[in-house]
């Protein structure tokens, strides 16, 4: 019934798998699109008690917002696509059930946003994280820039998003990016362990819990706003253009600051 997405359940456990492994399951909008009817799917299910989401294949979670739909993304699209996107990502903080992001190889770009969206990362080996966006001449639109320095700080979020360098499992967990690290083979297996401990407790205190925790980090919402209008901007730039044509001609980009 999706394309992009693979849904299953085992139980009252839901296993959302992102499935566009030839693209590093990349955020296409079809992807985005299919997410948002999945989740409607999921706020209705009353048997639902924890939902993990994974991404296909042992190379990505997901690889970013996908590059070559980048190339048209002028400021209206900028602003329009990240406002729909930050909202599909706060309904996955917001569900009435934890999710448990399965991080299995690359969190890059708006991977990472996903991933911080959740509301407990454990992730594989080979994982690394990442927020380029900076490289391609833009800044991050899905909600980063606002969950970043809440998880880990001010100056390692500044730090990450400034270079866009990747930073691999071990330092994820070092600074709490995630709470576990476990060979890729196991990663599903952990992460059904923890989803089944979770799945026992008293599903009204789960739910209670879990949407106090999340109130502590409310604030006016501004910051989302701003981010979007800025992430717009960034896509009016001749090095958004420059960024986006190198990456996909292979090729080391020139940024000139216009
Ligand atoms: N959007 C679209 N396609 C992407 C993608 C993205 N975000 N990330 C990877 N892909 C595609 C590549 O173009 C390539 O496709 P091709 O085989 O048709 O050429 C395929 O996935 C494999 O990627 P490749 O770059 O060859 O793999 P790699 O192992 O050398 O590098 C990454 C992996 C993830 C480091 C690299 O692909 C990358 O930097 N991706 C972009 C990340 C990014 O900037 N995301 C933020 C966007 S805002």
């Amino acid at each position: 019934m999706y394309k992009t997405l693979i849904y299953a359940k085992e139980g009252d456990i839901g296993l959302l798998t992102l499935n566009r492994p030839e693209k590093m399951n990349a955020l296409s909008t079809e992807l985005t699109d299919e997410l948002a009817q999945l989740l409607g799917q999921a706020e209705d299910d009353e048997s639902l008690r924890i939902l993990i989401l994974t991404g296909s294949g042992e190379k990505a979670f997901v690889a970013g917002a996908d590059i070559q739909e980048l190339v048209e993304r002028d400021a209206g699209k900028g602003r329009r696509i990240t406002k729909d996107r930050q909202e599909i990502f706060a309904r996955i903080e917001n569900l009435q059930v934890p999710v448990i992001a399965a991080v299995n190889g690359y969190a890059l770009g708006g991977g990472l946003e996903l991933a911080l969206a959740c509301s407990i990362r454990i992730c594989s080996e080979n994982a690394q994280f990442g927020a380029p966006e900076v490289k391609l001449g833009i800044i991050p639109g899905d909600g980063g820039t606002q969950r970043l320095p809440r998880l880990i700080g001010m100056g390692r979020a500044l730090e990450m998003i400034l270079t866009g360098d990747f930073i691999d499992a071990r330092e994820a967990f070092r600074i709490g990016l995630v709470n576990r690290v476990v060979p890729q083979e196991k990663l599903m297996e952990e992460a059904m362990g923890l989803a089944k401990k979770i799945a026992k407790r008293p599903p009204l205190a789960v739910r209670f819990a879990k949407e106090a925790v999340i109130r502590s980090q409310d604030n006016s919402g501004s910051g989302y706003v701003l981010e979007s209008y800025l992430h717009a901007l960034s896509c009016t730039t001749e090095d958004k253009r420059e960024g986006v044509a190198a990456f996909l001609e292979k090729r080391k980009a020139e940024f000139k600051g216009k």
